[in-house]
């Protein structure tokens, strides 16, 4: 079966960039392993007000170090730091990280995962220009799911801690699954209209609270991952830099897209490290029909 390396390199991938990969790739061991001594949620608040778990501060702190050694990394944007870290000045690339996806979750042993952007130059750039994107997800599996520009792949890691390849050139289908974040009561009209059209359609309802996990499993059935506007929360909860970008950069090299219900949020430049943005992410056809509802 293919390596993550043999397919990278396939890809045409550069050499650097194989290595910033596979070194992130191999976080998944340590991260995972740490999670049953970091089961608490702790009294702080990241950037966002949200409360944040040990895990979530553990992975950013872990990820945050190994990518400082590799020396590969000019900048890091984590949702769990207030500011760009900057690494080596002259490195190639920048890294943008979810570094712990769901974490509410942790507590019920439910799936959470790492999301990671890497992009040359700086942080701030449009999710366009993502070189790289990629997400580990802690299931049953370890699984890492990638994208060099050359469509999707999804690996498995052995318990040697080698990532072996489980599918290539991933599609998503035209599914009728959907999961909506945010209260029911608070939504907005164009928001109620589309998913009570897509209901009336025969979509079902499959939604966990992990956005990494929930988009997986869009990415293999077909359907819509959704975090919508509110009244009290305009630009809905997801944050642009390390969560729509490189899962809306998946999302388009499986076939799909994803839109904040006007537009792609691929196209936009980040004017701040968190901002956030309504999240449409799945196949294209739902993406068309939330566009399409005035
Ligand atoms: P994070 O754990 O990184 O803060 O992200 C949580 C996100 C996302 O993973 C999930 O889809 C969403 O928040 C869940 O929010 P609700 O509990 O409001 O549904
Ligand atoms: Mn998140
Ligand atoms: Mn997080």
């Amino acid at each position: 079966m293919t390596t993550l390396p043999e397919y990278l390199s396939k890809c045409g991938a550069p050499d650097d960039l194989i290595s910033l990969i596979t070194l992130i790739a191999a976080q998944a061991t340590p991260i995972r392993n740490a999670f049953i001594s970091n089961q608490n949620y702790a009294d702080s608040k990241n950037s966002s007000g949200e409360t944040q778990a040990e895990m979530d501060t553990w992975s950013d702190v872990h990820l945050v170090n190994i990518l400082a050694a590799s020396g590969l990394v000019r900048e890091v944007a984590s949702e769990e730091q207030e500011d760009i870290v900057k690494l080596v000045e002259t490195a190639p690339y920048s890294v943008v990280m979810d570094p712990l996806d769901g974490s509410s979750l942790i507590k019920v042993n439910l799936c959470v995962g790492t999301i990671i952007g890497i992009y040359e130059g700086g942080c701030m750039q449009a999710g366009k220009n993502l070189k790289a994107a990629l997400y580990l997800l802690y299931g049953p599996m370890t699984t890492i799911t990638v994208s060099v520009g050359k469509g999707v792949a999804v690996f498995a890691m052995d318990k040697e801690g080698c990532c072996r390849m489980l599918r290539d050139n991933v599609r998503i289908p035209e599914g009728n699954l959907y999961g909506s974040g945010g209260i029911r009561t608070e939504w907005l009209e164009k928001h109620a209209k589309f998913i009570s059209r897509i209901e009336n359609e025969g979509a079902k309802n499959r939604y966990s609270g992990s956005f990494v996990a929930d988009f997986h499993q869009i990415l293999t059935y077909g359907g819509v991952y959704a975090y919508p506007p509110s009244e009290k929360q305009p630009n809905g909860k997801l944050r642009l830099v390390f969560e729509a970008n490189p899962i809306g950069y998946l999302a388009s090299q499986a076939g799909g897209a994803i839109s904040n219900g006007v537009s792609s949020t691929l196209d936009i430049v980040p004017e701040t490290v968190h901002q956030r943005t309504p999240i449409y992410v799945g196949s294209s056809g739902m993406i068309k029909k939330i566009e399409s509802i005035e």
